[in-house]
């Protein structure tokens, strides 16, 4: 299935939604604490999406998913649902944000280091970044998913982690997730070739152990088997006749990713 290329009007509107999701993480990246609950990060997101962006936290009931934002604390991989659960230092945490402006969706999620954190636990969440602009600077029209995938797989892999399969970045526009699927692993040219005006998201989850995951039993929150830690970090992307543009860009970071 093709992915839906938008016109200049829907772009407009996907810049729109993805500056309110990048502004969602550059507010509550201060609130990330030791003693903090993840409920209380969930509920400082809610209120400000709603009541100073007003637009919509696009995870609350999508597919039953009671809460505004996901939450992914250490070997959790993606989908964790906030609780009243208190951040100790030494943590890291994914935070996932996804807002509704105007009919339209931006996603993007970063880690977050909670009071001091192990040099292991700071590589990883490093490396993780870095295999996301991978991705990213294969973005062109002409280049394939495959291209993107097998970036960020090789990346990762030439760094002795490993890539999580089951789950993966996605068209992004009027829905929340859109066709084509953009899984991060791959071989290159493979797979749609980029067009401009596509909107899709990177995601990649990346395992300092195995790349097995599990489901666990309240059907969100996905673990690693092994138990080590995982790290994420997610943009949303439009595909412009020069190459990129990051719809959900924050102020802390570089248009072209790190050095
Ligand atoms: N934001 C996630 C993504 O990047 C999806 C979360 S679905 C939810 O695609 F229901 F858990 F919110
Ligand atoms: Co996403
Ligand atoms: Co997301």
């Amino acid at each position: 299935m093709p992915a839906i290329i938008k016109t200049p009007a829907e772009i407009d509107k996907m810049r729109v939604a993805g500056r309110l999701a990048a502004e969602v993480l550059e507010m509550i990246g201060p609130h990330v604490q030791p003693g903090v609950t993840t409920d209380e990060l969930d509920a400082l997101c809610h209120d400000y999406i709603v009541n100073t962006q007003q637009a919509i936290p696009a995870p609350l009931n999508y597919r039953g998913f009671p809460k505004s934002i996901c939450t992914s604390v250490n070997q959790q991989v993606c989908h964790g649902i906030p609780a009243n659960k208190r951040l100790k230092s030494g943590d890291i945490i994914n935070i996932d944000i996804t807002v509704i402006k105007d009919g339209y969706h931006g996603d993007t999620s970063q880690m977050f280091f909670v009071g001091d954190v192990q040099p292991h636990a700071t590589r990883l969440c490093q490396l993780t970044y870095q295999a996301l602009w991978q991705g990213i600077r294969k973005v062109r029209p002409g280049a394939t998913l495959g291209d993107i995938g097998h970036s960020i797989q090789h990346f990762v892999e030439s760094n002795h982690c490993s890539v999580v399969r089951e789950y993966c970045g996605h068209g992004i526009g009027r829905d929340f997730h859109e066709e084509p699927q953009v899984v991060h692993y791959g071989k290159p040219g493979d797979g749609l070739v980029l067009e401009a005006g596509m909107c899709f998201t990177i995601e990649p989850m990346v395992n300092l152990g195995k790349r097995h995951v599990k489901l666990l039993k309240d059907g969100w929150t996905v673990i690693t088997k092994d138990g080590r830690l995982s790290a994420q970090y997610e943009h949303s992307i439009l595909v412009t006749e020069q190459g990129y543009e990051i719809l959900t860009l924050r102020r802390d970071e570089q248009p072209d990713g790190p050095l």
